[in-house]
């Protein structure tokens, strides 16, 4: 039988030399699949004179991908992919890997504006600048020799520290500084807890509908994700339980879930924790936006219940200052400590010193709790006004949902409209709406859409861009 890479074509008139071709196609077809793990190649003189190229070249090809690990080199016996793409059911791990799930549009930016309901931001055009520069720039200018060194992997002490006096009287976490640890934004908190807590192939819980990051972020991990449906109390721990009580992790936004607006009740809340007890698992509390509440009182989160030390909470400034910024914190079980900073010596924390050092300064100085209490009537106002807009604009295409808080709107579809086309066509229009089933799994009762509002600044533009929107809307019907 002729090997597969004897039908392998090269081509003289690419500018690509031909040794690399032949690593490229070799490469394309182990990622591919098309040779699977503790596969044999051909030998080198075999290839070379079925692609009629000298020997050194096949060599070359070889070599390269040796140095990367796709082939090993066996001595007599010959070359073979490598055996570590094997996963654990046997199968090439490279073959194995699924399509990652669609997530949101890209970020669509007319001249370089913010789109109207764009997600997930605060209010930019009222944050504090001339207090931020000057705290920056104080910074810059007392940066010592030693500060240009390689900054602490976990994050600044100054800022820890503020952050663990924060959360105290925020949020009564009781938590050392050394427990918070500073990563580059979600995404960078959520890798370090998988590579510090979890084996690939593990189980993990996730909301269902949920913040679409998440999924996709497990998956390349190379964890099994199990959506867990979201009811009017939260996620459904029973369900969860059923479906795994074995899973390593549970990743959830008690206080306001994502997208939903739903707090977790207590019931669940005990539920959850008496699971993570017994199964030693572990939980992810991402506390994304619990500062901005507009009605009623929070239930305290659930890191403030945690007895046994299961809990892992997560917070992020992207919402409390700008996303830009990349920051967010983590605070661990004490019992973790030592191996977090382990694995974050590894990787490093990702965000500057000195955007933490500014951070630290104006948390300390008292410009974030200002900047805070400013915020809340800020936002009530303006989610009101599009809560009002929609209202008079599209009260028969859709009901706005009550929250409590939060920086975004979701609006429920009525019967016949179908939120995923809407949105599309809304994003083509600039209006960055979300469809609420794309941040569905395995669930498909979602239809509704997600819009945010922080960024208006005066109702007038409310009513333009809902107009817009209706118009969208009316050619959608
Ligand atoms: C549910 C949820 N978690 C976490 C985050 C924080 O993300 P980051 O800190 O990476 O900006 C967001 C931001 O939109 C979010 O919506």
């Amino acid at each position: 039988m002729r090997h597969i890479l004897a039908s392998l074509r090269l081509d003289n008139q690419l500018a690509e030399p031909l040794y690399r071709q032949i690593y490229l196609r070799i490469k394309d077809a182990i990622t591919q699949g098309t040779l699977v793990a503790n596969a044999r190649l051909p030998s080198v003189r075999g290839l070379a004179s079925d692609l009629g190229v000298a020997r050194a070249t096949v060599e070359n090809a070889y070599a390269a991908l040796v140095a990367e690990g796709f082939l090993q080199s066996r001595g007599q016996a010959g070359t073979y992919v490598s055996a570590q793409l094997l996963d654990l059911t046997g199968r090439s791990t490279l073959a194995a890997i699924e399509p990652l799930p669609v997530i949101a549009p890209p970020a669509f930016r007319p001249e370089r504006q913010i789109p109207p309901f764009q997600l997930g931001l605060p209010a930019l055009d009222v944050f504090p600048r001339t207090v931020w520069q000057r705290i920056v720039a104080r910074q810059l200018r007392s940066t010592t020799t030693a500060a240009m060194a390689h900054p602490p992997a976990s994050g600044l002490p100054e800022l820890r520290t503020a952050i663990a006096h924060y959360l105290h009287l925020s949020r009564g976490i009781v938590c050392q500084p050394e427990q918070v640890f500073i990563c580059a934004g979600y995404q960078a908190l959520l890798d370090l807890i998988i590579s510090t807590l979890l084996r690939p192939g593990d189980a993990v819980w996730l909301e269902d509908p949920g913040y679409p990051i998440t999924q996709p972020l497990l998956k390349i991990a190379g964890m099994q994700t199990i959506p867990i449906p979201v009811d009017d109390e939260g996620m459904d721990i029973a369900a969860g339980i059923a479906l795994r009580p074995d899973a390593r992790l549970a990743v959830l936004t008690p206080t306001h879930q994502s997208p939903l607006g739903i707090s977790l009740s207590l019931a669940r809340r005990m539920a959850l924790l008496e699971w993570a007890q017994q199964q030693s698992a572990w939980i992810v509390e991402d506390d994304y936006d619990s500062e901005f509440r507009y009605h009623g009182r929070p239930l305290p989160p659930l890191k403030s219940l945690d007895r046994q030390g299961r809990v892992l909470y997560a917070g992020t400034f992207s919402k409390t200052l700008f996303p830009a910024l990349r920051l967010a914190y983590l605070v661990v079980p004490a019992c973790q400590v030592a191996a977090f900073e382990a694995c974050s010596y590894l990787r490093m924390c990702g965000c500057p010193p000195l955007m933490q050092a500014a951070v630290a300064d104006f948390i300390n100085d008292g410009h974030f709790y200002r900047h805070l209490k400013r915020m809340r009537p800020l936002y009530r106002q303006r989610r009101e006004w599009l809560a009002q807009a929609l209202g008079q604009r599209l009260a028969n295409e859709l009901t706005v949902v009550a929250q409590a808080g939060g920086i975004q709107l979701l609006a429920q579809l009525k019967a016949g409209l179908n939120d995923h086309e809407l949105a599309q066509q809304a994003w083509q229009q600039g209006l960055a709406v979300q469809a609420l089933s794309n941040w569905q799994i395995a669930t498909t009762s979602a239809n509704g859409l997600l819009m945010g509002f922080t960024n208006f600044s005066q109702y007038a533009d409310v009513e333009r861009v809902v107009a817009r929107l209706a118009e969208v809307i009316g050619r959608g019907n």
